[in-house]
């Protein structure tokens, strides 16, 4: 669906030479989105893939070699002063993933919360010429930026709006879609407003450091969720903004071994610290996967325990047999007073070839260390025999003040404005 592209002669000047065609780069990077796909049991919709071979991202990173604007790697836009990510161009399986999730269909009204430019475009392709895009960014910079680069790339007839995505764009509304392309820590009231009933959204939403992105229906004064993605967001700013904590664990200079929780969760550090130094226990469940077989649900089941956090890692701190967690940049972790439990790197069933199938288990320090990998291991076991085989976790986001007996049955966690319910029944059409 080329319709709408008027390609300004030049625009291939700021970005920096190479060797091969920008169309045959992108070409590759479209095979490489559908195989990673393939891999994940997923099937990108035929729509998203013509819009992923039309879009040129090369113009919305300005300044970056054409083989780097084409990885499957997101491009770091801003930092803040202190070093921090805070813009970025999207990773393209992410995107892609997010806009399968979204099922934008032609002549829809799309609503996207954090601009670049590169996403809105393909929006723009989805909804074709009797659709309306409407992007939307709290950084000044940022919709300038986006403003030039989708001019540049011919998608001039795109909406950009300079303003907090907490409070959506209530004068463009309603949205058949919304799309929120930041981290979000809750589901701010107006977006569930500005989209019509039976519309959908897809926003990645964080919880005690992990983050899914959700695809939600609305249904009348809920949201229902459709399906689920792993994904990762620098941080809503602004009115929503709510950063989560990173408490250190280990390491002098840099924070080498830290958990991620959030910013109401009780933690006491200092014993937690010291806890690290002293020896670890462990305990195996019993259950394994196989390789390539993909278990992120498990995180969703865990993440429902009171006590859950996430540990991330430098590669550093695992050469040197400080941790061992099954994912350095995110493991599932319980924390019970000065006592902290992770899941253990996955153990090979056959320790000389190093062959699977592989182990889940948990590795603690701490006073009550056997205790709790016990827990986390536990855990997993009821993972493993009442949630594996399905069906899929379901969530609900009711407004807050919502009455206990009014919400379905799950675990419930309470937002600033959202009362969500993570629960495990069959998706309902
Ligand atoms: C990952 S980038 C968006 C990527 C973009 N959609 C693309 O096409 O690649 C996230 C953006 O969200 C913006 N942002 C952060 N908080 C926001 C808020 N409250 N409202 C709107 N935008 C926000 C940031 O300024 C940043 O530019």
């Amino acid at each position: 669906m080329t319709t709408h592209r008027t390609n300004s002669p030049g625009f291939d000047d700021a970005t920096a030479e190479s060797n091969r065609a920008p169309e045959a780069l992108r070409s590759s990077m479209v095979e490489g989105i559908a195989a990673r796909h393939e891999q994940l049991g997923r099937a990108m919709p035929t729509a998203v893939e013509a819009a992923l071979r039309t879009v040129p991202r090369h113009v919305f990173a300005p300044g970056v070699e054409l083989e780097a604007a084409y990885a499957d790697d997101s491009l770091v836009t801003k930092k803040n002063e202190r070093g921090v990510n805070i813009s970025s161009v999207s990773a393209p399986t992410i995107i892609a993933g997010m806009l399968g999730q979204l099922d934008v269909q032609p002549g829809h009204r799309v609503l996207e919360i954090g601009s670049g430019g590169y996403n809105a475009a393909l929006l723009a392709e989805l909804v074709g010429p009797d659709g309306a895009v409407t992007t939307m960014d709290i950084d000044p910079e940022v919709v300038d930026r986006a403003r030039t680069c989708l001019d540049r790339a011919g998608y001039d007839h795109v909406r950009t709006l300079r303003a907090d995505g907490e409070f959506g764009a209530a004068e463009f509304s309603p949205f058949d879609r919304i799309i929120a392309t930041v981290g979000a820590w809750d589901i701010p009231p107006a977006w569930r407003e500005q989209i019509v009933d039976g519309g959908r959204m897809v926003a990645p939403l964080r919880t005690k450091g992990l983050t899914r992105s959700w695809a939600l229906q609305r249904c009348g004064d809920h949201l229902v969720s459709r399906s689920h993605l792993m994904c990762g967001f620098v941080p809503m700013q602004g009115a929503g903004e709510h950063r989560g904590r990173a408490v250190p664990l280990y390491g002098d200079d840099r924070e080498q071994v830290g958990l991620w929780v959030d910013e109401d969760q009780p933690i006491d550090a200092a014993a937690l610290a010291s806890a690290m130094a002293g020896p670890r226990a462990e305990t195996w469940s019993g259950v394994v996967v196989d390789k390539g077989e993909f278990f992120a649900d498990q995180d969703l089941w865990l993440v429902t325990l009171p006590e859950f956090c996430v540990l991330t890692a430098q590669q550093e701190a695992i050469d040197q047999g400080v941790v061992s967690p099954s994912w350095r940049l995110g493991t599932p972790a319980l924390v019970e007073g000065g006592t902290v439990a992770y899941r253990a790197r996955l153990r090979p069933a056959d320790p000389e070839t190093g062959q699977g199938p592989y182990e889940f288990g948990a590795y603690a320090h701490g006073p009550d260390a056997p205790e709790l990998a016990d827990r986390l291991a536990e855990q997993i076991r009821i993972w493993d025999r009442d949630h594996r085989a399905g069906p899929e976790p379901v969530l609900n986001v009711f407004p807050a003040g919502t009455p206990d007996a009014e919400l379905p049955q799950g675990c419930v966690l309470d937002k600033r404005h959202s009362r969500i319910v993570l629960s495990w029944s069959e998706y309902t059409e």
